[in-house]
């Protein structure tokens, strides 16, 4: 924490200097942000919510062999995790039309793609992240027609995990976003997804009821962001032992 060396800020998350070479530590802030920060606010708990989220679904990805930056838990808020050099893409994947898909082609929330649908968004928030294709990443050399191909790939594995992982517990993965980081070992590089995976990065609905379960709550005020979240980890059995309760006055005597 404080006492380690800041590496880099981000809006959700902090990155500091690891123990280790080829290490970082990732810090889960509390901070809740949408439309490219034009919307703020501290949502208590949340980033203990995501450190625990993002560990399990990172540990499942390792299980069945889709390489991820995650290496374990340090702490309520910190995890360990590899050093990667991070493609400024946003890898989005859709299972049914919502957000801004939704909205740019006129589709109703919720209608079912024929198959997953995987797009990339250039990560500048003063931009909008906006949406671009393959061809810009190529042409303008953010990434290689291999690279290309292995992150559809590696994004299509992380929606078979994340879309099974969720069903059993009664919740439809509509639609995500991974961030996919360059892992260099010697003279090979290979690609590996980072920055987090957790109810901030996806879409979650109730199978039954259609209940919001993900960042939404908070972009669109429909709710208690927390409350979703906990409901979530509560599902998948990953609820933290001493998470945050919600604050009642204590006796001291
Ligand atoms: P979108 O419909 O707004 O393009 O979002 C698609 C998915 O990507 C949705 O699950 C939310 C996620 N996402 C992020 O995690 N970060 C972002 O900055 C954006 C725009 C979307």
């Amino acid at each position: 924490m404080s006492r380690r060396k800041k590496i880099y800020e981000g809006k959700a998350k902090t990155l500091y200097e690891g123990p280790e070479p080829g290490t970082l530590v990732q810090y889960f802030k509390d901070d809740a942000t949408a439309f490219n920060a034009e919307k703020r606010d501290v949502i208590e708990g949340k980033g203990v919510l995501n450190n625990r989220l993002s560990e399990f679904f990172m540990t499942g990805l390792g299980q069945i062999g889709v390489p991820t930056h995650f290496l374990k838990r340090i702490n309520m808020r910190e995890q360990l995790i590899r050093a990667v050099e991070i493609i400024p893409l946003e890898v989005i994947v859709r299972n049914y039309a919502a957000g801004s898909m939704a909205k740019r082609l006129g589709m109703e929330e919720g209608t079912v793609l024929p198959r997953p649908i995987v797009e990339f968004s250039y990560k500048d928030d003063s931009l909008g992240d906006p949406l671009v294709p393959e061809e810009y990443i190529i042409a303008l050399g953010w990434a290689s027609q291999q690279d290309l191909d292995d992150m559809v790939a590696l994004a299509l594995r992380v929606n078979d995990f994340m879309a099974g992982v969720m069903y059993g517990v009664g919740i439809k993965l509509v639609d995500f976003k991974i961030e996919i980081g360059r892992l260099y070992e010697g003279d090979f590089q290979r690609l590996v997804v980072a920055d987090e995976i957790s109810p901030d990065s996806c879409r979650l609905w109730d199978l039954e009821t259609g209940q919001k379960l993900d960042k939404d709550v908070f972009r669109r005020d429909l709710g208690n962001l927390a409350d979703a979240y906990t409901e979530v980890a509560r599902r998948l059995g990953v609820l933290p032992q001493n998470a945050p309760q919600p604050s009642k006055p204590t006796l001291i005597n």
